[in-house]
């Protein structure tokens, strides 16, 4: 997928067309159940690419068909959101902020169903910008980027970088919680040209000071991030939206897998008396437990 510049809708139906029946007989297997003893079959319908989702749809259809039990349709966002209840008690209502490759997304969690939109991505996801900046970057030519995400290779780059050699736009000046990243990617995009003519690189190549570029962009995303939860806080304190004790915030998706974010909120968190919560990666990027987890958590209702 990367070595086509993105996700192409038709290239990624395919694919799930090709794995989607070994995956779900391997996890029959894994659990040691048949199709038979299940009580229901779970899938994600929204939201997303509609390719890939289709083909998702069509093989629970398959499945039901096979089996005679019922199909129960899960919102991919709310599935996200929920994941952490799997590990551990958190009451309602707490905050939810969803980073994924796809989404960007502020909300507290009223209950299993019920959501109040803070904030969104206006101009695409986080995980965009760190795949398309690990594109640009040519990070995947790296031997200790392979078989890494954009995400992941960043953040393992960022390691050895300068976070202050460049300074990106943060885009502070919104008043609302909506998230915009428009300017990081753009700014990244200069950059890396600017320092590929000066470099004078060979194609392939890697640019001598992008681990400085990897660690000055995720400082510029962490500090976007801190306003627009700042403000959340601040609204919802105004509203009496959260409980004075034992305040959450529920950190999730694939980007949340990113340490160095993780541990500067959490010192956010920890100001306005905020506990975070971050299931650990496995349970962060996308999985199939969350999915059959939001239907146990509706019958708890
Ligand atoms: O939630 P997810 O698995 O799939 C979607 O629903 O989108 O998220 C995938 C995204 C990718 O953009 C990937 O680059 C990003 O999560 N990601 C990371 C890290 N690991 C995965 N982003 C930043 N730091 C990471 N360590
Ligand atoms: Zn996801």
């Amino acid at each position: 997928m990367t070595k086509l510049g993105g996700v192409l809708q038709p290239v990624a139906k395919q694919l799930h067309k090709q794995h989607i029946g070994g995956i779900v007989t391997k996890a029959l297997q894994d659990a040691d159940v048949e199709l038979k003893d299940l009580d229901a079959i779970a899938v994600t319908v929204k939201p997303g690419l509609v390719m890939p989702l289709n083909v998702g749809v069509e093989h629970a259809k398959e499945l039901v068909r096979k089996s005679s039990k019922p199909m129960i349709p899960i919102h991919h966002m709310e599935a996200h959101a929920l994941t952490a209840r799997m590990l551990e008690r958190i009451d309602f209502p707490f905050l939810v902020f969803l980073v994924s490759g796809g989404h960007c997304l502020l909300a507290v969690a009223k209950s299993v169903d019920q959501f109040l939109l803070l904030g969104r991505g206006i101009d695409g996801s986080p995980g965009e910008a760190f795949d398309k900046t690990a594109r640009s970057l040519r990070l995947k030519n790296l031997p200790q980027c392979e078989g890494l995400s954009g995400g992941a290779s960043v953040e393992l780059m960022a390691k050895n970088g300068n976070p202050h050699a460049f300074e990106f736009p943060t885009q502070q000046r919104s008043r609302k919680c909506d998230f915009s990243m428009s300017g990081l990617k753009e700014f990244a995009r200069q950059i890396i040209e600017k320092e590929e003519r000066r470099q004078g690189l060979l194609a392939g190549d890697v640019l001598s000071n992008a681990a400085d570029i990897c660690a000055s962009f995720q400082f510029g995303l962490l500090q976007h991030f801190i306003k627009k939860l700042q403000r959340a806080f601040l609204f919802c304190e105004l509203k009496n939206l959260l409980p004075e004790q034992n305040r959450v915030l529920v950190m999730s998706g694939g980007v949340a897998s990113n340490s160095y974010l993780k541990q500067n909120l959490e010192k956010v968190c920890n100001i306005y008396n905020c506990r975070m919560v971050c299931p650990p990666p496995r349970l962060c990027t996308d999985n199939g437990a969350m999915i059959a987890w939001l239907v146990t958590s509706r019958e708890s209702l």
